[in-house]
């Protein structure tokens, strides 16, 4: 009787273990942070705000922000505002170990939106720098001339290591401002900023009020002037409002915030690429167009063949809205998009996909669901060592606050979520292994939550594993 009895609880105890080993391989790491912050509405912060404050002097510079210039990175976009007239759009230049400056002539324009006139916006790209070289600027020539620097990439190759940031979803709250003081912050110190869209939020006031595309500006100075912000365009860049008459989509966003599209041959400024250092980054536009035979298509089409991966080993999707979301605010919303390009991520196998749009973190497994045809039933996503890992971090802390609601089970393709604010670092350290980080904003400091160490898809084939989470 005891030896039944015996069997029977080891049978069972066998059973439990292996049916507990079998889950634990199909949704290794699957877990839901129990941190909780306080989800109240961040405001915006006032007007009068020293972060909004206009720089002294006559028609000074303001909103200075600099990005990629070229294709390469030895070109720097650099774009301001002066408000009393146009001024000047010559940028003065040299490198710090020289006397010798060098000058470029930008370009100067306006846009009107409902009753809002711009300032005088200027563009200028310099170009032919030298890698990894630390230059002085000089802006507002003949009347208030203002002075930043920056430090070019070094030259592109496979083993150059690099640090980038992580932002999105950004706003101009006091989270926000929580956001850029942590990123400025942190050790890790990020070289170039990858903005995954939605910047200003201006979309949110009467008449999009375009005067707080220009707080803005002044909000991110203090970090965009000095190193890069690659842009990607979001929803609340669309700016859509034909009840008003402005029927152009993305206006403010492209007077202001211009990238270097052309020099990837794309057509559009909503979807180009870069390389830098050891990456090639490539930005593609949820919000417009992208089904078959669509410019952006095209474009893609011919874009991921051409990346080589003994030059660039690091290939890095930035977007808008997710692919792989287990939020319900916004659920499913990147769905046809995912159908249209995930074969492409997996043939060319993405490193990381980074998108915002969702006011949350997440981090996703390596999957892909990509061998649906529709009468297959194949529609689960599966373990996929080709497929890239999906980071949202749509969390940058903007006046529409968090979104808490997840769906529930957490599906097997989430590795890791939490609904807080914060940013993340992807340091690069050589062509096979890059580290990610989240750092939430937690009762006003930064704490590392979640990290993984990335395995480079075209050098190595192990699969990583998250080493720190909290
Ligand atoms: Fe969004």
């Amino acid at each position: 009787m005891f030896v039944v009895r015996w069997d029977c609880f080891s049978f069972a105890l066998v059973f439990a273990v292996s049916f507990i080993l079998s889950r634990a391989e199909v949704c290794n790491g699957g877990r839901t942070s129990s941190f909780v912050r306080n989800d109240q509405l961040s405001n915006d912060m006032p007007l009068d705000s020293d972060v909004f404050q206009v720089p002294p002097g006559y028609n000074a510079p303001q909103q200075v922000h600099i990005t990629q210039g070229d294709h390469l990175g030895k070109g720097v976009i650099i774009s301001w505002i002066t408000q009393d007239e146009p001024g000047s759009s010559l940028v003065l230049y040299r490198a710090e170990n020289s006397e010798l400056k060098s000058s470029a002539e930008g370009i100067v324009l306006t846009y009107k939106y409902f009753n809002y006139t711009s300032g005088y916006i200027h563009h200028c790209t310099i170009r032919d720098l030298e890698s990894d070289t630390k230059y002085y600027y000089e802006v507002g020539i003949g009347n208030t001339s203002r002075q930043f620097w920056f430090i070019t990439p070094p030259e592109v190759g496979p083993d150059v290591a690099y640090t980038f940031g992580l932002v999105g979803d950004l706003g101009q709250t006091h989270d926000s401002n929580r956001t850029l003081t942590h990123y400025e912050l942190n050790p890790a110190k990020g070289q170039t900023l990858l903005f995954v869209g939605d910047l200003s939020y201006a979309d949110a006031y009467p008449f999009h009020d375009n005067s707080r595309w220009d707080t803005w500006g002044r909000f991110i100075e203090r970090n965009a002037a000095y190193q890069p912000w690659i842009w990607t365009a979001g929803n609340h860049e669309i700016d859509f409002l034909p009840d008003i008459g402005e029927v152009i989509p993305f206006k403010p966003y492209v007077h202001r915030y211009h990238v270097p599209y052309k020099a990837s041959g794309s057509t559009s400024p909503f979807w180009y690429s870069i390389k830098r250092a050891s990456a090639y980054i490539i930005v593609m536009s949820s919000y417009s167009a992208y089904g078959k035979y669509t410019p952006q298509y095209k474009w893609l089409e011919k874009e991921f063949p051409k990346v080589n991966r003994t030059e660039t080993p690091w290939l890095i999707v930035l977007m808008h809205c997710p692919f792989y979301s287990s939020y319900v605010h916004h659920y499913m919303e990147g769905e046809s998009m995912r159908v249209m390009y995930e074969p492409w991520f997996v043939e060319y196998m993405v490193d990381v996909v980074f998108a915002g749009h969702v006011h949350a973190y997440e981090r996703s497994e390596r999957i892909s669901n990509i061998a649906y045809n529709v009468v297959n039933g194949l529609c689960t996503p599966i373990r996929d060592p080709s497929a890239p890992v999906y980071i949202t971090i749509g969390d940058g802390g903007n006046l529409e606050g968090l979104v808490t609601e997840m769906t529930e089970p957490q599906p097997s393709y989430s590795a890791y979520r939490e609904a807080s604010f914060g940013h993340g670092i992807l340091d690069i350290k050589n062509r096979t292994h890059a580290h990610f980080s989240w750092h939430r904003n937690q009762d006003g400091y930064a704490v590392e939550a979640d990290s993984l160490l990335l395995h480079n898809r075209y050098w190595t084939v192990s699969e990583e594993s998250a080493v720190a989470g909290m």
